[in-house]
């Protein structure tokens, strides 16, 4: 990857790298599982469409702006694939939208606050973006308190639909100036 590449990018207990070919089997593991799909934009892939995914992913221009860019979360020390974090910078380049998810057996750990903490870093260390949104079902309740210990601030609800039913989908935001003014042990927000 070039010099400027962002990734990787190391917490304590996490790798935030490139996804590639070698982590079909532990990206179908949980791209696979309905409950961590329940609210999720994505859709299960073919284990052949997943590579041509993968393939994909490794070799894209990091956060370039109006392209979804996904992001690998591997444990420090194993490197396995654990989960994703996808990130979309908007074509002006000053928003990006984040998504996540993380395989059953790795939640509850406070991995997803360490590894979509350490992401919103990398994207305000790396890009000109001022705020970083997300959207999340209101029956979402893990990400919607996740996004909230991360800083995050609840801006709004729309009705929306998803998979053919209606549904609310809670925004929440964090600027940039908010996030610096926060002390570094409050972590990324
Ligand atoms: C959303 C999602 C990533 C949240 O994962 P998570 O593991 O619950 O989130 P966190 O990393 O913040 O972990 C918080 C939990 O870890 C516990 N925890 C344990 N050790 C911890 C530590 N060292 N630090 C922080 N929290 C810790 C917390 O107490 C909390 O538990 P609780 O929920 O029982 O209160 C996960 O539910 C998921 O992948 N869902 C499916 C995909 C999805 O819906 N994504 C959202 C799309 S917008």
């Amino acid at each position: 990857m070039s010099p400027r590449d962002p990734l990787p990018r190391r917490t304590e207990r996490l790798t935030l790298r490139r996804l590639s070919r070698d982590d079909l089997s532990a990206f179908q593991a949980y791209r696979l599982d309905p409950v961590v799909g329940e609210y999720q934009g994505w859709s299960p892939m073919s284990d052949d469409q997943a590579l041509s995914f993968l393939h994909e992913m490794n070799g894209a221009a990091a956060l370039a702006p109006g392209e979804w860019f996904q992001i690998g979360i591997a444990d420090r020390r194993s490197n396995t694939l654990i989960g994703d974090i996808g990130v979309c910078v908007s074509g002006n380049g000053l928003e990006a939208e984040i998504g996540f998810a993380l395989g059953r057996p790795h939640q509850g750990q406070g991995l997803a606050r360490e590894a979509v903490g350490e992401a919103i870093g990398l994207i305000f260390d790396a890009t000109d973006v001022q705020r970083v949104v997300a959207v999340t079902d209101a029956r979402n309740d893990p990400a919607r308190k996740l996004l909230s210990t991360l800083g995050m601030a609840h801006i709004g609800e729309h009705q929306a639909m998803f998979r053919g039913e209606p549904c609310v989908e809670h925004t929440f935001a964090l600027a940039r100036k908010r996030r610096e003014r926060r002390s570094p042990d409050e972590g990324a927000a």
